[in-house]
């Protein structure tokens, strides 16, 4: 079964082909990069840039594959959670492609298709597992039963992990996106010259929650209090214009900034391992990207952790396509009359 599938919730415009919910056939990811200039991402520009490019993009995936839409099977697309003008010009396409051939539609979680990446060109973990689901606009430690069946064991009371990223990046000038600057930044810094404060969840909350507002306030409104070595002297490459902190100072806060990051994911991950005595993990997620987290997880020789492939750890229409082939060979269908949401809903949480 060959299935197309169209993802369109924020920043990327993308598309794919993929064959039986393993083989990707094509994958066209196309990133707005306009969003650089504010630092973020606009809505408005979001959805506008979508609509012009949504036709040429689903056209690379089909050529990429090398295939006619004759040659398709069935259509998947995003309809949750992202930005609701965005996820509409995907659905709709989706849509109008589906109904245009007469193909199986269906309509897709978002998270859920992160999930499922690592099931992707590589062998699939057998369930159950730990999830690690940690991106722009998430963050969620859960227990996975089957790829539509996910329990939210833990999930960020304030920022989710990217987010964190992103705002540090953007006080700092470090670049855009935020994650993987900061990433390729810490590279060269050290992360022990600052001592961030971890949250302090676990006494009376849920076991597994997160939260990343203390962190950020901490790097960026109150750093002088947790340095703990004396700021390097500035060496080039200076950092963009802006930027509050020196290159060498900049990679020191980055580099102490990630890790304390990564711990707070940790710390609440592997409690979670423990406590259910799960002893694999799967991540997904754009932050399933940081370089340092993968080698965390790399050393604990306890667990099995298994990460997608860099490219798609991001926003991507082959892990729509994956997953909407897999309810497609169960006989499931969403009507034409499915609309977008800007929320996720429905996951059923462990500590309600
Ligand atoms: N190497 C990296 N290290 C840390 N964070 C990263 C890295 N690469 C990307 N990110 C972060 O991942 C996020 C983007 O991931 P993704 O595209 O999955 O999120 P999203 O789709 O915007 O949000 P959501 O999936 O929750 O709707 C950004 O916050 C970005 O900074
Ligand atoms: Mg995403």
């Amino acid at each position: 079964m060959k299935v197309l599938g169209i993802e369109s919730s924020c920043d990327e415009c993308a598309a794919a082909v993929v064959e039986d919910g393993r083989k990707i056939l094509s994958n066209v990811v196309n990133t707005q990069t306009v969003h650089a200039a504010y630092n973020g991402v606009v809505p408005e520009i979001a959805s506008r840039t979508h609509t012009e490019w949504i036709y040429a993009v689903v056209q690379q995936a089909l050529d990429g594959a090398g295939l006619g839409p004759g040659d398709i099977d069935g259509v998947a697309a995003t309809s949750r959670p992202g930005l609701l003008g965005s996820l509409l010009v995907g659905l709709s396409f989706a849509k109008a492609f589906a109904w245009a051939r007469g193909l199986p539609f269906i309509a897709v979680n978002h998270m859920l298709a992160h999930l499922y990446a690592s099931r992707l060109e590589q062998a699939p973990v057998p369930y159950p597992f730990l999830g690690l689901l940690v991106s722009g606009g998430h963050s969620l430690i859960c227990r996975v039963d089957d790829f539509d069946d996910i329990t939210v064991l833990g999930t960020t009371v304030d920022d989710a992990a990217g987010e964190a990223f992103d705002k540090v990046s953007k006080h700092y000038g470090f670049g855009y996106p935020g994650g993987a600057a900061i990433d390729r930044l810490a590279r060269s810094g050290d992360p022990e010259a600052f001592n961030f404060p971890l949250p302090n969840l676990h006494k009376g909350q849920h076991p597994y929650d997160l939260s990343y507002s203390g962190l950020k306030t901490a790097v960026i409104n109150q750093l002088e209090q947790f340095r703990r070595r004396p700021a390097p002297v500035a060496s080039p490459p200076s950092p963009p214009a802006g930027a509050a902190a020196g290159a060498g100072e900049g990679a020191d806060i980055a580099a102490s900034f990630q890790r304390a990051a990564v711990e707070i994911l940790l710390r609440s991950l592997f409690r979670a391992a423990g406590d259910t005595g799960l002893g694999v993990v799967v991540a997904g997620g754009g932050v399933a990207a940081n370089s340092y987290l993968r080698e965390r997880l790399a050393a604990r020789q306890d667990l099995r952790c298994v990460f997608p492939p860099l490219e798609l750890c991001g926003d991507n229409g082959a892990m729509v396509a994956g997953i909407g082939c897999r309810y497609l060979a169960r006989g499931e269908r969403s009507p034409l009359t499915v609309t977008a949401s800007a929320r996720v809903e429905g996951f059923k949480r462990k500590y309600p």
